[in-house]
């Protein structure tokens, strides 16, 4: 694991970027996978000006994301659809039959996993992966309790971060209580990872992934400790508790 201590969000977020671009601008790199939040917006801002600045193409890339909310519509405003076409896709020549997120209003969800795992599969492996870190050390949505076995699965939300994620609605009630994610098997098949975390608020969960010992479905994150190529961009307040 590689820890990347950055002074706050803004740099962190270009950090990212630059990251990206570099790692995408070799032709074996091809498929990236993202997260939503608040966290990757700003690395997404960078991201879409650098590219124009290199004049990067996304022609051949291809993008699959960590997860949707049952229930709401590809074209409903708090969509994670909606997020990506607002924060990335709409800004960068990525054609749209390379974007890549789970239906969250598939008729039957469990063959909505099937066929997220299986289009995964397709394009061979992710070679970079964009993760936030939930609180209570989530990634994806794959919640504490879950297991590391875990691929495209269907999951209810915990209270804690549905309410983390009110901000993004009217109040708690509109937060849908169920998404699909990817797995945590899944998300360890990556190449590549790179976690983001900025804010005290992130401190306690980045503590249990770099400094404890422990590996424990209680904390997702700590998962990541087993990944060969892990690195973690971070500012000073989410690494306040590690020296
Ligand atoms: C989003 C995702 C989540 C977030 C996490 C942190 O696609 O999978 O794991 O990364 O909830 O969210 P923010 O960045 O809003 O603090």
């Amino acid at each position: 694991m590689r820890v990347i201590k950055v002074e706050d969000y803004t740099e962190m977020s270009r950090r990212a970027a630059l990251h990206f671009i570099d790692k995408l601008s070799d032709e074996k790199v091809n498929v990236m996978g993202l997260a939503t939040g608040g966290t990757p917006q700003g690395m997404y801002k960078e991201l879409i000006k650098e590219s124009k600045k290199r004049r990067f193409s996304f022609k051949y890339i291809h993008t699959v994301n960590l997860d949707e909310y049952v229930g709401l519509r590809a074209d409903d405003p708090h969509s994670y659809h909606t997020y990506m076409r607002r924060h990335l896709f709409d800004h960068i020549d990525i054609p749209e039959r390379n974007v890549h997120l789970p239906d969250g209003t598939a008729g039957n969800p469990e063959t909505e996993c099937e066929r997220y795992e299986q289009l995964i599969r397709d394009l061979k492996k992710v070679n970079i992966q964009l993760l936030g870190i939930g609180e209570n050390g989530h990634i994806g949505f794959n919640e504490p309790g879950t297991s590391f076995n875990s691929r495209t699965h269907v999951i209810e939300l915990t209270p804690s971060t549905r309410e983390a994620n009110a901000r993004f609605f009217s109040g708690i009630e509109a937060v849908p209580t169920h998404a699909i994610t990817i797995g945590i098997e899944t998300i360890m098949e990556a190449e590549e990872i790179v976690l983001l975390a900025s804010g005290k608020n992130k401190s306690k969960a980045l503590y249990h992934l770099i400094c404890s010992n422990k590996v424990t479905e209680d904390i997702p994150a700590t998962v990541l400790k087993e990944h060969p190529n892990l690195t973690i961009i971070a500012d000073k307040e989410a690494l306040a508790l590690i020296d």
